[in-house]
Formats: C-alpha cells, structure tokens, sequence
C-alpha cells in the first residue's frame, strides 16, 4: 500500500484528498501547522475514515522535522498543498508569501530529493493564467501573474520544471479552477476564517444570517450577464483527481493538468443555485468591482480526460448543497448521528 505524506493535509482541500486517498486504500500521514485549519478537524477525518489519523504538527520550513519525517517513514509520494492562497493577503504581504510558499517548496523538495522520494503532486491553480484573452483555458498557454499569490505559483511550476531537468523528479502539476462546496457526510468542508474572500463561502454566511447580504463585485463585465464567470468544481471531484494523478505518478507517467469541469458560471448563477438549495431569498447587491479581478477564467478539462482518466462528475446544484449542509452542520456542532 503506497504511502504519501499530505503537506497541508488539515485544510480544505487537504483534509478532503486525505478522505479520497484513504479510501482509495493508501496510506497518509498529514503534515500541517494548522495556521489556517482547525485541529478538530483531525477528530472529524478518524470519524470519516474509522480509524486514526497519523498526523504531525508542523510547517514544511522546517527541514530538519522533513528529513526526520522521511527518514522515520517508508513515503512513496508527497502531495504539496502547505501554502498561502489569499490574493489580497498576498498584495498586502508579498514577502510572507514568497516565504512560505516558495521557500516551502524548496525545502521540501530538497528534503524529497535527499530520501530520494521523486514523485512530487504540486497543488497550483487557475490564476497561472493571467488575464487571458483566449477559452477554454489550455495547459500549453503562456503563464503570467496579476498577484504575488500568482507570481509565487508561477514560480514554483518553473522551478519544478527545472528540478526535473536534474533529477529524475516525476510531478503531477494541478491547475485548480475554484474549488467549492463539501464532503457528503457534512462533516468536514471549507472553514475559512473571518470574513470570507471567495464566493461561495460568503454566500453561505449569507444564508446563516452571519453576513446580512452579498456583495456582487461587478456586473458590467463583458459576459452574459455582466458578472465575472469562473469554473467552480466540487472539492470531492478535485480529490478524487489527486487519487488519480498520484496512481498515474506511481505509473511513472508525469502531468501537468488543468483541473476544472469546463463549465463558465457566474457569480448571479451560483448565487441562484445556492439560494435553491437554501430555499429562501439571500439578499445581495451590486458592488463595485474588486481590484485585480479578471473577467472570465474556465478551463479546458479534456487534458486531465486523456491523461487521468479524470472528469468532474458533481453539478452545480451538488455544490451548493453540499456546502448549505455542511454549514449548517458545522452550527450545529455535529451533534447529529452522535
Ligand atoms: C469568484 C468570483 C469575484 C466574493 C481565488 C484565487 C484562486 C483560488 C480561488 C486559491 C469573482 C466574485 C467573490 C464576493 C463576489 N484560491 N465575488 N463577491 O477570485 O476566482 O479565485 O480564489 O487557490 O487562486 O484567485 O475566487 O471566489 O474570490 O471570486 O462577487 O463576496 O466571485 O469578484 O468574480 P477567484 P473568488
């Protein structure tokens, strides 16, 4: 049984990949410094999986805790998901940023290659792609950054690029569109802290009464209705990717993939999808549009088809719903099925 180490394995796609690579029969130790998740969260995986969960608290800074790691543990692969992932954070404190998220990935990668560990799945994202003019978004079309966040991405991926000319490094990159919504169970799903960034959890506390209403950032775009699309994808199927890109790294068969559904929606439309599920009205209005937005970003998925096998199987609707349950369960504390 192949053994792979999840670097920010407590957060929100970390702790759903964990879920999917377990059942999936692998076996996973989590590294996290649970800076942006919650240690309840750990409970809530053994509950999911029913059994413990091997978890070490820490940053992937720290080399001596990563040479040790590999040295105490037979680790066939490593899923790097340990970074910062807020654009406005990033302009206000680029340096934190350029630390953490690109000298996270040298240190461990120097790490990797002293325990002689190649098979690397680097976790990187949509905003690779700049403004671009030209859709569905293609893996082979030119990379640029609008944020430090995107520049620290954009960094990591040359610098993989580079390794592997060195080394015999075999890497899955994944280009991750906008990931949303929450395990079935309701028992793990996005948490983030504060006031939310992204859309769909700010919807959410808009159906919790935490926010009184939404504001939509814009609705004189160039799109059908005026408001920005994106390519939200359901975290399950982005996990469910992971499963597939690690059994395609194990076959030697390295990839730098698209993962999206192809499908542009806008922020009118999901806020429409999510107020169905609630089954009431979620106020919003119009707001000005927020800096460093781009209009349109939807991928063409058919690479990630061919090479992985891999396709988005949960709609819109299983999106919301699966958020709205996951919320409300969260405000309950679990006390069902207790
Ligand atoms: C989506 C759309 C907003 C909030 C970012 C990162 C990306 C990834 C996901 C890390 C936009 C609009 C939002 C609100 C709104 N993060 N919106 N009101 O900006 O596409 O992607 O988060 O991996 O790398 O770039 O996601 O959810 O913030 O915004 O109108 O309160 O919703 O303007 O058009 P984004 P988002």
């Amino acid at each position: 049984m192949p053994h792979i180490l999840l670097t920010g394995g407590a957060g929100y796609i970390g702790s759903h990949t964990y879920v999917a690579l377990v059942e999936a029969g692998f076996g996973v130790t989590i590294l996290d410094d649970f800076s942006n998740s919650d240690a309840s969260v750990v409970d809530r995986l053994s509950r999911l999986t029913g059994a413990d969960v091997d978890v070490v608290e820490g940053t992937v800074l720290d080399r001596a805790l990563l040479t040790r790691l590999f040295a105490e543990k037979a680790i066939d692969g490593v899923v790097h998901f340990a970074a910062k992932k807020a654009v406005g954070e990033s302009v206000a404190r680029p340096l934190d940023y350029f630390e953490t998220n690109i000298g996270g990935l040298t240190t461990l990668t120097q790490a990797m290659r002293a325990a002689e560990v190649w098979r690397l799945v680097f976790s990187s994202t949509a905003t690779v792609y700049g403004e671009p003019e030209v859709f569905p978004l293609t893996e082979d079309m030119p990379l640029s950054h609008t944020s430090p966040y995107a520049f620290t991405k954009v960094t990591c991926e040359r610098i993989l690029e580079q390794a592997a000319r060195a080394d015999p490094w075999v890497l899955g990159v994944l280009r991750y569109f906008n990931p949303v919504g929450a395990h079935g169970s309701a028992l793990i799903g996005e948490d983030p802290r504060g006031v939310p960034e992204n859309l769909m959890p700010y919807v959410a506390k808009v159906a919790t009464g935490e926010m009184s209403e939404l504001r939509v950032f814009g609705d004189d775009y160039d799109t059908p209705d005026g408001t920005c699309l994106r390519d939200y994808i359901h975290v399950m199927d982005l996990a469910d990717a992971h499963v597939k890109s690690l059994q395609a790294l194990l076959d030697g068969r390295a990839h730098r993939l698209n993962i999206g559904t192809g499908n542009p929606v806008s922020v009118l439309e999901l806020h429409g999808a999510y107020q169905d599920v609630v089954g009431r009205e979620l106020p919003y209005r119009i707001a000005p549009r927020r800096a460093g937005d781009v209009p349109k970003l939807y991928a063409d998925p058919s690479r990630a088809r061919s090479e992985l096998g891999f396709e988005a199987q949960r709609d819109l609707e299983e999106m919301c719903r699966s958020s709205w349950n996951w919320v409300q369960a969260r405000m309950t504390g679990w006390t069902f099925n207790s």
